[in-house]
């Protein structure tokens, strides 16, 4: 099963998908934090991705699909995935339908998290992310036990170098013109749900969950 997860920076993208796979035993590939591993650890698809990130701008298409291409193709993807950040663009889109039917699959399901924008900004300005294993925290919706510490893995906290408010305000402008043209892209499909982003956290899963149950009638598998 392919599952895309739509949203704008800050939606909840990669809090829901975290919780929605280990439900639905699927693998939660992020693009975001693919690259930002990449640039931990130096290398030059790292180096090259980070130019774009601290702008707030997205990485280049060829860029991207190579990397997600290769990755979804490994084995622990085989049961399929939620793909948390990808698509982002039209070329995206196209690159990842025209790639699965080339193995005779398609994605199964879009969920679009919305959420408005006022909102986004409070919640990216808040966010502290674990540096061990990616969950986020938000220091008021969602603060760790004890501050500064993941309640999870106890890693350290840290804030994102691009959750600063002139790089959100230029994330939240890139999504509105590159990546919303994709909510009509999918509704056309019929495999596009809206799931409201704003509530309680475990609402939102529920919202999610139901919207994968019930299916839409685009759904092949
Ligand atoms: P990426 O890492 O994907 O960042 P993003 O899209 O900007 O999204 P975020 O991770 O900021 O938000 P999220 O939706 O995951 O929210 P979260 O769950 O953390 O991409 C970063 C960069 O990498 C891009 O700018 C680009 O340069 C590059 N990139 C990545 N993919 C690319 C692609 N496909 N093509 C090209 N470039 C690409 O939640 C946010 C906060 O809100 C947290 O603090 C959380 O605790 C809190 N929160 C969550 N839910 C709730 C709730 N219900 N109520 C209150 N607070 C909540
Ligand atoms: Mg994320
Ligand atoms: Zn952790």
């Amino acid at each position: 099963m392919y599952v895309v997860f739509l949203g704008a920076p800050g939606a909840g993208k990669g809090t829901q998908a975290a919780e929605v796979a280990k439900e639905l035993q699927l693998a939660h590939i992020a693009t975001g934090d693919m690259f930002r591993d990449a640039q931990k650890k130096g290398t030059a698809l790292g180096m090259k991705a980070k130019e774009y990130m601290e702008k707030g701008q997205l990485v280049p298409d060829e860029i991207t699909v190579a990397m997600l291409l290769e990755r979804i193709g490994q084995a622990d993807c085989a049961q399929g995935v939620i793909l948390d950040g990808f698509p982002r663009t039209l070329a995206q889109a196209e690159a990842l339908d025209k790639a699965l039917a080339q193995q005779k699959k398609a994605i199964d399901y879009v969920i679009y998290i919305k959420v408005a924008d006022t909102e986004l900004m409070k919640r990216l300005g808040g966010r502290w992310i674990c540096r061990k294993c990616q969950t986020p925290y938000h220091e008021v919706a969602s603060p760790p036990k004890v501050k500064g510490v993941c309640d999870k893995c106890s890693g350290e906290l840290y804030q994102r170098a691009d959750d600063v408010p002139e790089t959100i305000k230029a994330r939240l402008g890139v999504f509105h013109a590159q990546t919303a043209p994709l909510i009509d892209y999918y509704t056309k499909t019929g495999k596009l749900t809206e799931v409201n982003g704003e509530g309680g956290m475990t609402d939102i899963r529920k919202r999610i969950l139901d919207a994968i149950k019930k299916g839409k009638p685009g759904r092949n598998r």
